[in-house]
């Protein structure tokens, strides 16, 4: 366990909800109850708080484990519910996103305005000849038209898998083949750092790797750089736009059709495509945003800062906030551009009440100090939370006193790509805080600390964390791969979904996430395999042998640092260092900048055990400072001597 961990364990301030929160909490303690009396009634009731085509009669099937379904005769439209419906019911006016780009253009777009755009952008898939079922890839900026895409192809019941914009061609090409997507749509730039960077430009050299599904490209014109033009497969999102009809009815489709997929990095070298579907999906992420961060959508302004590109931006920017009509601010650049207090500065702008953010973002404000937020005024906040990885209890203090004026409620949210909606957090109004813990399932989730044999562990012993009972929003599989599904998250434990985090209990009950058990890495809030960076480093021409190991890092939480072994030949015509820049920029190249490591040391040897294996654990050490660990196991005793004195 390492030091941070221990710290968090120490851990023992609470905070009680305000008698004026509690009093106008939208989650109400009979939630809980509710949930224990009944687990399966506590979410149909859930679900039928959507508006069902065709109601369903079914609540769960899991007579074919793993593979459940939800609502399963039931019939609905994803995008319906998150437009028309509030359109419907008089809130048309009611702002769905403000959205502010990185230079400091805005756009205010009302839930009537967003309904009428996703309505031509429907009739324009249709158009191109996307059915229900067919997969779109969408490699898009922050800007509307990446919401107004997804709730296009959701809404003619096709399935979109969205291609986070830092991704490399490398990547793209591999998602877009996995999925055999049919159509990109892409713009021809976007901004960040105050620089307008390309993506068509990815897109064409991802294509140009073959791609024979892919007919058409869409093309929205964002920051009006050149672009390369294929004459036949290219085409305007505006130009097009503007030539379909604007009315478009949507149909019903049933509660398991394929919504989307999100590639995920998992312990093998290959990303996998999660799978949702509809109803399950939609009635836990709306569920979860209304009562996790008690939002009342017609005073409440929400933030969520995550990128459309992960699930966080699926579920809390896309389906969740518009599920339950709310008011959002949609932001396209970084935190500190142009300015390091822009993000304080959009929060005064729109008087935003609600901020959900990742652990690293605030340990970098932490970092530049309370002078910045200090200046702007924060006092719209109520509400702030947080995902991603755990966060410490120093930040989730500073975050509490310096962003939220030291009185309002923090949540920490734990989930994943593959839980599709938050299960781990404590509910604002009802739980007493605990900095550093995620606390309590939410109701209608069962989960539990296993042993390695999946006994229950005892009072506060770590162990693993499982998921105990199938819920709403689960993954449906891994796309084209159900043996694939089955191995990583149903073989161990038989009946219980291995979520591949550690985990303890405190004498309270309260939850701790213990970072990951496998060898998948989280950055910033961001999950990396080490095996897709090794795969990276020895694809390249000058490295032998490769480890990559993640490494304690203050800011980001973990950093990737990788022990390369160069060819023989290699070593004579440059030095370390280049070496070793060269094939931190690889990998960026290969995967994307998220991926490139923070540190790649040249070395000779690397440390195995008799058997061959890697011992990444001693490599862990070194890259953290610490003492080398037990070493008896290696083959050769004296290598990681040897590695030490050349890294250190
Ligand atoms: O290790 C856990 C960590 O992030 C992993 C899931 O990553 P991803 O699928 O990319 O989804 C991230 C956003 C939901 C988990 O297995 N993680 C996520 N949230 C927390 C967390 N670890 C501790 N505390 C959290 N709140």
């Amino acid at each position: 366990m390492n030091a941070q961990i221990d710290h968090n364990l120490e851990e023992i301030r609470r905070f009680r909800p305000s008698p004026e929160f509690a009093a106008q909490s939208v989650a109400q303690e009979s939630l809980y109850t509710d949930a224990a009396d009944d687990r399966l009634g506590f979410w149909a009731d859930r679900a039928r708080e959507l508006h069902w085509h065709k109601p369903f009669t079914k609540t769960l099937d899991w007579t074919n484990p793993p593979f459940a379904t939800w609502f399963e005769d039931g019939e609905l439209n994803v995008a319906y519910n998150c437009l028309d419906r509030h359109v419907l019911a008089g809130h048309g006016d009611r702002i769905a996103i403000h959205w502010e780009g990185e230079p400091g253009d805005s756009r205010d777009i009302s839930y009537a305005e967003l309904t009428a755009e996703v309505k031509r952008a429907a009739n324009l898939l249709t158009s191109l000849g996307i059915e229900a079922g067919d997969r779109v890839a969408i490699y898009l900026p922050m800007i509307p038209e990446a919401v107004v895409a997804m709730l296009a192809i959701a809404r003619i019941g096709a399935v979109h898998s969205v291609v986070f914009g830092g991704f490399s061609p490398d990547s793209l090409h591999s998602r877009i083949l996995d999925a055999e997507a049919k159509l990109v749509i892409t713009a021809d730039g976007g901004y960040r750092k105050g620089r307008a960077f390309g993506l068509k430009d990815t897109v064409d050299a991802a294509l140009g790797k073959g791609a024979p599904s892919v007919a058409h490209v869409l093309v929205v014109k964002r920051t009006g750089n050149d672009v390369a033009w294929e004459d036949g497969r290219d085409l305007w999102w505006g130009d097009e736009i503007a030539q379909v009809d604007a009315d478009h009815e949507a149909k019903a489709f049933p509660a398991e059709q394929p919504l989307f997929i999100l590639y995920t990095s998992g312990t093998t070298g290959k990303p996998k495509g999660i799978l949702h579907t509809s109803g399950g999906y939609l009635t836990q992420a709306a569920f979860t945003h209304r009562n996790v961060f008690d939002l009342h959508p017609e005073s409440d302004v929400y933030w969520c800062t995550a990128d459309v590109g992960w699930i966080t931006g699926h579920s809390y920017v896309v389906y969740g906030p518009l599920a339950n009509g709310a008011t959002q601010v949609l932001y396209e650049g970084t935190p500190d551009t142009p300015h390091p207090g822009r993000w304080w500065e959009i929060i005064e702008k729109y008087k935003v009440s609600i901020l959900y953010t990742a652990p690293t973002a605030i340990r970098s404000f932490m970092k530049v100090g309370r002078q910045i937020p200090q200046k702007y005024n924060l006092r719209s906040l109520r509400v702030l939370g947080s995902v991603g990885e755990p966060i410490n209890p120093e930040a989730w203090i500073w975050y509490r006193h310096v962003i939220g004026g030291g009185s309002i409620p923090v949540v920490d949210t734990w989930w994943q790509t593959e839980t599709g909606g938050i299960m781990i957090s404590a509910l604002p109004g009802i739980t007493d805080l605990k900095p550093g813990s995620a606390q309590i399932p939410i109701p209608g989730i069962s989960l539990d600390i296993v042993t390695d044999e999946g006994e229950s562990v005892s009072g506060t012993d770590g162990g693993l964390l499982v998921i105990t009972e199938p819920w709403p929003a689960m993954l449906r599989g891994i796309w084209g791969d159900p043996e694939r599904f089955k191995e990583t998250y149903w073989e161990k434990f038989g009946d219980k979904y291995f979520a591949g985090d550690g985990a303890r209990r405190d004498e309270d009950g309260d939850i701790w996430l213990l970072g990951r058990v496998d060898d998948v890495m989280n950055v910033s809030g961001h999950r990396l395999s080490t095996a897709e960076i090794e795969s990276s480093l020895v694809a390249h021409d000058m490295t032998a042998e490769a480890a990559v190991v993640g490494a304690a890092d203050e800011t980001t939480g973990q950093a990737v640092v990788a022990f390369v072994i160069l060819k023989e030949r290699q070593t004579v015509s440059m030095t370390n260092e280049e070496a070793s820049e060269q094939l931190r920029a690889h990998v960026a190249r290969q995967i994307g900048a998220i991926a490139r490591p923070r540190q790649v040391f040249i070395v000779n040897e690397l440390p195995k055990t008799r058997s061959g294996k890697i011992m990444r654990r001693l490599l862990r050490d070194l890259a953290e400072g610490r003492e080398i660990g037990d070493t008896t196991t290696l083959a050769d005793t004296a290598v990681m001597q040897s590695i030490t004195d050349q890294v250190r």
